[in-house]
């Protein structure tokens, strides 16, 4: 049986993900932390589905397990998912290094310890596929979200020279360029109407990843709005508020 381990999946959206991987035949590997709080969903997945599922408790902080987590794992998954992130409150980053350090961990360095021992164990197979999910925060940095778009930024060229080193392990690896998750608290409706649920990703992940897709912007219009964003000259990006 092949497995797919998922790096954070205790949100809707890393559930959604795990249930259409799931429902195509592929056991799981769910981590995170207080992962066991997942054990009836993983109940309902192994009941719905003719499949396995491990939980497995993974603090990104606690870099010391990371090789031993790789190690442990009983059968070397074909796809790794990396769902995990933290979006600070921007004005308490910049004075808390603890909260700081929580963003880059869980959106960049964390994950990135975790993949390149999993990589090693992966280059010996010579297959299967890696996704990360980035986002448009990382694109351009504004002082809104500075400290969680340089952690995705640098997440995004991880994935980028790991999909040119990877190419010839035949590891395919896809970077998700996600705009907004729609969680029901969108107060404007500017913001409602670009967001997309969280089923609704998941679906476009998985169907992209099977395409063999490299950089995926989700929804769509993603790419068009940070290609403008991206072009402002800086003399003026620099005295612009955007939200
Ligand atoms: N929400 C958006 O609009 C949006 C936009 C662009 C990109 N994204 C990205 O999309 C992904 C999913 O977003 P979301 O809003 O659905 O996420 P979320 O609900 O905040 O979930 C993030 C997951 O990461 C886990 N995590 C955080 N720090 C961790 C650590 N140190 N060790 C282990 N697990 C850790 C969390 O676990 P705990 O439950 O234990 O905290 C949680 O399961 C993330 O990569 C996020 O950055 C989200």
């Amino acid at each position: 049986m092949e497995y797919i381990l998922i790096i954070g999946a205790k949100s809707e959206l890393a559930k959604s993900i795990a249930d259409i991987y799931a429902s195509k035949g592929y056991s799981l590997y769910l981590s995170g932390r207080d992962i066991h709080s997942l054990s009836k969903f993983s109940d309902t997945l192994t009941s719905n589905y003719d499949v396995n599922v491990k939980l497995i408790n993974l603090d990104l902080n606690s870099y010391d397990t990371h090789e031993a987590f790789v190690k442990e794992l009983e059968v070397l998954p074909v796809g790794i998912v990396s769902a995990t992130g933290y979006y600070p409150n921007q004005l308490k980053a910049q004075i808390d290094n603890d909260d700081m350090l929580n963003s880059i961990t869980s959106n960049f360095t964390g994950p990135v310890s975790l993949i390149n021992y999993l990589v090693e164990e992966m280059k010996r197979i010579k297959k299967g596929f890696i996704i990360g999910i980035s986002s448009v925060s990382g694109e351009r940095g504004r002082k809104k979200n500075y400290i969680y778009g340089s952690a995705k930024s640098g997440f995004t060229t991880f994935l980028s020279g790991l999909r040119n080193e990877l190419f010839d392990y035949n590891i395919h690896v896809m970077t998700v360029i996600l705009g907004f998750i729609r969680d029901g608290s969108e107060t404007n409706s500017i913001k409602k109407m670009l967001s997309a649920k969280p089923r609704e990703i998941a679906e476009l992940i998985v169907s992209n990843q099977i395409k063999c897709r490299n950089i995926v912007y989700l929804k769509w219009y993603w790419r068009y709005i940070m290609f403008i964003i991206k072009n402002i000259p800086e003399f003026i990006f620099k005295r612009i508020d955007i939200k």
